[in-house]
């Protein structure tokens, strides 16, 4: 078989990408180690910046984001005992929508299903072989059979354990990286939401994130133990905790129900230099993790598919590399901004098991600067919103 480009792994990047190439009559398979249902399965990111709804609208895929996310103008910090609201709409002209991974993901396998793009699920044993060279080519097997793909280009956008980013050779690749002493733990509930704007809570038994999917899903996270299992955790026990991390007057107002849906993340700062290796391109948590708070590991994702579409666009209709020469160079500066504040994102909200007496006014000075001060504000604004593509 002959594409001109493969992507691995069919997540959000791998999909836009395809959906946005297919749009420009780029032809690109997309190769998925799991099923379907599977990757539907896993409830992630909920926040999208407009640089992504742009894109989704790009790939012709908008309408029911457009119908069914919610747009929200702000955000709310919560601490010691009270919240105060950033109001992105009014310090950048910009909002968010909160519209979740799972429907951006279904939305654009329904749209490759409909213009008949070839997706291939459950497949193992992917190889990409001389990515270095002028002609790359993947090998990989399904239901037992060997099969080749041969191809110009390669977009590795197989997430963090994916086989794309270990086919750049150790002398080439240089990677960074930063684990942080605690996880999040997440339950879904059918629930309405506590608030209407998403919280961000800094308290001193550790932090907590009201969010939601729509006006009957809430999506609740409690900073946990890396040691602890979804097992340790009974609804009523998050529940419990999680009241304790709110302001009152929101904990009063919280409405619980059975979990649908409980996991733990660990949280991660990870960024693997360079993107591009000859012909093999990263895209996504192939390249870089962020630690979920702030919500960029979805958007910038997304900011990458838009540097690596352009780039093929500009070298398949104007026969110019500029673009595609360019990827990792520009990928990486906007990756680099988005771990910047994710990582001071996170320092601002949680509890760390060494944090000294200092470094706790530190944090309350820090916060208390967010709340006070109006470019502070201006600047986290712009960072959550998106930075510029
Ligand atoms: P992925 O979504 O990981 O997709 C990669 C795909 O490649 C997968 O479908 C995988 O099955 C497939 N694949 C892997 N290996 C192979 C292979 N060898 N061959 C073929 N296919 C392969 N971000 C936020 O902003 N907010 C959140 O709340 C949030 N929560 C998260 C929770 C978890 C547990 C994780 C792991 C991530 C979370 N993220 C969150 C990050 C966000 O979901 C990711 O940034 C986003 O999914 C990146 O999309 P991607 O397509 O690059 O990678
Ligand atoms: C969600 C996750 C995040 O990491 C975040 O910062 C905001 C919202 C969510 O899953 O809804």
């Amino acid at each position: 078989m002959r594409s001109q480009v493969v992507i691995i792994g069919g997540g959000p990047s791998g999909l836009l990408l395809g959906q946005l190439l297919h749009r420009q009559g780029i032809e690109a398979v997309v190769l998925e180690r799991k099923t379907r249902d599977y990757v539907l399965g896993r409830i992630r990111a909920g926040v999208l910046e407009t640089g992504l709804v742009r894109l989704m609208e790009e790939a012709g895929v908008a309408d029911r984001l457009h119908r069914e996310g919610y747009v929200h103008d702000g955000t709310q910090i919560a601490w010691e005992g009270g919240m105060f609201h950033i109001d992105f709409k009014q310090l950048t002209g910009t909002p968010v929508v909160v519209y979740g991974q799972t429907e951006v993901t279904r939305d654009l396998y329904d749209a490759r299903e409909a213009a008949g793009a070839r997706t291939i699920f459950q497949v193992d044993d992917v190889v990409i072989h001389d990515a270095d060279g002028d002609r790359p080519y993947v090998t990989y097997t399904s239901a037992g059979q060997g099969h080749r793909i041969d191809c110009d280009f390669v977009a590795g956008c197989d997430g963090f354990h994916g086989i794309s980013r270990q086919t750049i050779p150790l002398d080439v690749r240089r990677e960074y990286e930063k684990t942080y002493p605690f996880g999040w733990l997440g339950i879904l509930s059918e629930t309405p939401p506590v608030h209407e704007e998403l919280i961000y809570a800094n308290s001193d038994r550790g932090f907590a994130l009201c969010s939601m999917r729509n006006a009957n899903l809430s999506r609740y996270y409690i900073q946990c133990a890396l040691s602890d299992h979804t097992s340790d955790w009974t609804d009523a026990a998050f529940w419990d905790e999680l009241r304790r991390r709110l302001p009152a007057d929101v904990a009063e107002r919280l409405v619980t129900g059975p979990s649908i849906e409980k996991s733990i993340a660990p949280l991660r700062s990870f960024v693997t230099e360079p993107m591009r290796w000859g012909r093999l391109f990263l895209c996504g948590d192939a390249a870089h993790i962020v630690p979920p708070t702030g919500a960029k590991g979805l958007n910038t994702a997304a900011s990458d598919v838009q540097y690596l579409y352009n780039g093929l666009v500009q070298y398949y209709r104007d026969k110019d590399s500029e673009g595609i020469d360019r990827y990792s160079e520009r990928a990486l500066l906007r990756v680099w901004k988005a771990e910047r504040f994710s990582w001071w994102f996170s320092g601002l909200l949680h509890r760390y098991p060494h944090q000294s007496p200092f470094d706790l006014k530190m944090q309350k000075a820090d916060i208390a600067f967010l709340r006070d001060n109006e470019s502070q504000q201006r600047a986290f604004a712009e960072n959550y919103v998106g930075l510029p593509y």
